[in-house]
C-alpha cells in the first residue's frame, strides 16, 4: 500500500472552559505514547482562530502559544511519523488551501495517492502526509460542489480507504467538531456543557468519567451540548454511555526519576493485587466459568500478540500447556493478519495486549470474529478496543503503564494467565493443577521480585562496568530462559539502543557465535533446571573462550559462588516473572547511564494503532 503517515494521537473539543488548556493538558497526558511533533487548532472567539504546530515535545508547542490562543472548541494532535518526516508542515492539524477546514487524523489512508490523482491534481500541498489529501478533498466537495460540511465529509469518507480517526472543524461554524472512525481508536467523553473526543480515555479522565463508544464506520457530530452518532448513510444511531473506572492518581511519577523505575517497583504489588482479583479466600480460583468452559472445549489455544506481550505469551506457554493439557501456539499479530495458518478444529484465541489497542492484534481479532471463534483478551486497559471486541476479557489491573518499555504488564500478563491455567486445569481434574498452590507460589514470586529490587545498586554497578560503551550484546538461555532472553534483549534494545539478540543458548554455536569478539557482553539466564543449567553454562564457556565478557543471572537452586546475579527460587511455571526482573533493571540502568530519555525512547510509541 502507499503507506503513510501518522498514528497515535488525540483529538477533541469542548464548550465552556478554555479549549487550549484542555487540549494542552490532554496532549501532555498522552506524551507517554510516543510522538515527534504536535499541534492544536482553537476557534478563537475574540481573536482570530489559531493554528499552532511544533516539532519536538509538547513543551516546545507550549512555548509557541501566545495568550491569544484561546477558544471554546479545538482539536489537537501528536504525530508519530511513518510517512513524511517529523516537520512542522507534516504535523497536524492540517488545513485546506483556503484555511477553512482543519483536520487531525490517526491512521493510514491507503488510497491517498489515487485520491490525489483523481480529485486534487491542481492543489498544492505543504507536506507529504495522507491527512492533507483528506482535508483538501473535503474542502473540494464543500467549496466546489457546494455541499454542506457534513455532506462533504461523508462524501470524502465514502472514498477514503484505510484506517482513520478523524476530527474535522470548519472555521465558518467552529463550534462543531465532525468525527469519524475506522479501525483507529476513538472515544467520546461526555460532560455538562461540554463534550470531547479522544483516542485515549486517559487524556479525558480529568474532565469526565462518562464515555461513549464509536464503532468503525460511524460518524459523530459533536457540539458542547450534543453528540449525534450516525452511520455513513446519515441514519442517527442511539448509543448508551458508560462510566469508566480509571484513576488519575495512578498517573503521577511521584519521586521517581522515570516512570519505568516506578513501574518496575510496582510489580510485587501487581502480583498481590492479582491474587486478590483472581483467587478466593480459600485459595480457589475466581475465573469466569464461561472462559474456563471455552478453553475446555478447545483443542488448541492460539495466543496472538505483539512486542513484549508476545514474549509474555511465551513466558506462559509451558505452564498453560502443562496445566490445561491443551497445545498452545503463539502468533505474531502483524504476521497472522495476512498469514493465518491452518487452524485446528476447535481453536480458542487469547489476545495479549497491555494497551488493548494494538492495530496488528485487532486485525486478527476482526478475522477471528468473522470466523465466529471464541476469544479472550488479557489487557491492562478496561474498555479498550480488544477488550470490547473479544468474547471475554481478563484484566491485568497493573495500573496505567506509562513508560514505553513495558515491564509490569509483562509480568502481570503471565500471572493472569497462571490463574486461567490453574482454573482450567482444576476444572479438567488435572492433578498438577490441584497441586499447584498458585496463591502461595505467586506470593513467593512477589518476594523474589522484592529481593531483586533490593539489589538495584549492585545491578547498576554491573551495568556501569559491562555496558558503558558497548554497541552490541547477547542474552542467552534455554527453554523458559530462552523466552525471557527474547524479552530481556528487546528491553535493552528499546531504551539503551544497544543492539542485542535474545538467543537459544544451544543455537548460538550454529552460526551466530561468529559475532562474539573480545569484550562482547553475553548475559546468560539460568533458572533452576539442573540438566539445562549445565548445558547453558557450557554455552557461556564457549563464548568466554572467544573473548566474551559473561554475566550470569541464575536462580538460587543452581547458583554458584561466581555467579553475577542470583534470583530467589520460584515455581518453574512462574520463573519467567522472577528471572525477567534483573533484565528490566539492566535495561533501565543502561539507558539512564547513557543519559537517554528512559521513558520515551526514540522512534517508539506506546500503543501502535496502525498496522
Ligand atoms: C508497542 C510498544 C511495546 C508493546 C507493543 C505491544 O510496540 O512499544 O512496548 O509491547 O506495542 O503493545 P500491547 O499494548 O498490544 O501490549
Amino acid at each position: 500500500s502507499a503507506a503513510s503517515d501518522v498514528y497515535k494521537r488525540q483529538v477533541w473539543g469542548r464548550g465552556s472552559k478554555n479549549a487550549t488548556d484542555i487540549l494542552m493538558q490532554g496532549l501532555e497526558k498522552l506524551e507517554y505514547r510516543g510522538y515527534d511533533s504536535a499541534g492544536i487548532f482553537v476557534n478563537g472567539q475574540e481573536t482570530a482562530a489559531k493554528l499552532v504546530k511544533s516539532v519536538g515535545r509538547i513543551a516546545d508547542l507550549r512555548g509557541k502559544l501566545g495568550i491569544d490562543v484561546s477558544g471554546t472548541a479545538g482539536i489537537g494532535h501528536t504525530r508519530w511519523a511513518t510517512h513524511g518526516k517529523p516537520t512542522e508542515d507534516n504535523a497536524h492539524p492540517h488545513t485546506s488551501t483556503s484555511g477553512r477546514f482543519i483536520l487531525v487524523h490517526n491512521g493510514v489512508i491507503e488510497n491517498f495517492v489515487e485520491l490525489k490523482n483523481e480529485f486534487l491534481m491542481n492543489d498544492t500541498f505543504k507536506g507529504q502526509t495522507d491527512t492533507e489529501i483528506a482535508v483538501h478533498l473535503i474542502a473540494k466537495f464543500a467549496e466546489e460542489e457546494g455541499l454542506s460540511t457534513l455532506e462533504a465529509f461523508k462524501k470524502a469518507l465514502s472514498l477514503i480507504q484505510g484506517s482513520y480517526a478523524f476530527a474535522l472543524m470548519d472555521s465558518e461554524d467552529a463550534e462543531v467538531i465532525y468525527v469519524a472512525k475506522n479501525k483507529s481508536p476513538l472515544l467520546i467523553g461526555l460532560g455538562e456543557g461540554y463534550n470531547m473526543v479522544c483516542s485515549d480515555a486517559m487524556a479525558m479522565i480529568r474532565e469526565t468519567s462518562e464515555f461513549m463508544e464509536i464503532h468503525d464506520k460511524e460518524l459523530v457530530v459533536l457540539t458542547k451540548d450534543n453528540v449525534t452518532v450516525m452511520d455513513y448513510e446519515g441514519n442517527v444511531l442511539s448509543r448508551e454511555s458508560y462510566t469508566a473506572e480509571l484513576d488519575l492518581s495512578d498517573i503521577g511519577k511521584g519521586t521517581y526519576p522515570f516512570y519505568m523505575l516506578k513501574e518496575i517497583d510496582e510489580q510485587p504489588a501487581v502480583m498481590r493485587k492479582l491474587i486478590a482479583t483472581y483467587a478466593n479466600e480459600d485459595g480457589t480460583m475466581k475465573v469466569d466459568q464461561d472462559i474456563i468452559k471455552g478453553i475446555q472445549e478447545a483443542d488448541r489455544i492460539y495466543i496472538i500478540a505483539a512486542g513484549t506481550s508476545y514474549h509474555a505469551g511465551f513466558g506462559a506457554k509451558m505452564m498453560l500447556e502443562s496445566l490445561t493439557n491443551t497445545p498452545v501456539e503463539l502468533g505474531l499479530a502483524s504476521e497472522w493478519g495476512y498469514d493465518m495458518p491452518l487452524l485446528s478444529q476447535k481453536p480458542f484465541f487469547i489476545f495479549l495486549s497491555q494497551s488493548g489497542e494494538t492495530a496488528d492484534s485487532r486485525q486478527v481479532l476482526v478475522k477471528v470474529n468473522e470466523l465466529g471463534l471464541p476469544s479472550l483478551t488479557v489487557t491492562n486497559v478496561p474498555g479498550s478496543t480488544l477488550s470490547r471486541e473479544a468474547t471475554y476479557t481478563m484484566l491485568i489491573g497493573a495500573g496505567p503503564e506509562i513508560a514505553v518499555a513495558s515491564t509490569k504488564a509483562y509480568t502481570g500478563q503471565i500471572a493472569t494467565l497462571a490463574f486461567l491455567a490453574k482454573a482450567v486445569g482444576e476444572a479438567e481434574g488435572e492433578v498438577k493443577a490441584k497441586e499447584f498452590d498458585l496463591v502461595k507460589e505467586l506470593s513467593l514470586v512477589a518476594q523474589s521480585i522484592e529481593a531483586t529490587l533490593s539489589e538495584k545498586d549492585e545491578i547498576a554497578a554491573i551495568v556501569a562496568d559491562l555496558l558503558p560503551t558497548t554497541r552490541n550484546a547477547f542474552y542467552i538461555g534455554r527453554k523458559q530462559d530462552y523466552y525471557v532472553a527474547m524479552e530481556a534483549s528487546l528491553k535493552l534494545k528499546e531504551i539503551s539502543y544497544i543492539q542485542c539478540e535474545g538467543f537459544a543458548a544451544g543455537e548460538l554455536k550454529h552460526g551466530t557465535i561468529s559475532l562474539i569478539e573480545k569484550g562482547t557482553p553475553v548475559l546468560a539466564l539460568i533458572s533452576n533446571n539442573v540438566e539445562v543449567a549445565a548445558h547453558t553454562r557450557g554455552n557461556v564457556m564457549e563464548t568466554v573462550a572467544r573473548g566474551a565478557s559473561a554475566i550470569t543471572i541464575v536462580e538460587e537452586g543452581v547458583a554458584r559462588e561466581d555467579d553475577t546475579i542470583v534470583v530467589n527460587q520460584v515455581h518453574p511455571y512462574l520463573s519467567a516473572i522472577s528471572m525477567v526482573i534483573p533484565t528490566q533493571l539492566i535495561a533501565y540502568y543502561a539507558s539512564m547511564q547513557r543519559g537517554l530519555d528512559v521513558d520515551k525512547p526514540r522512534n517508539l510509541a506506546k500503543a501502535v494503532t496502525v498496522e
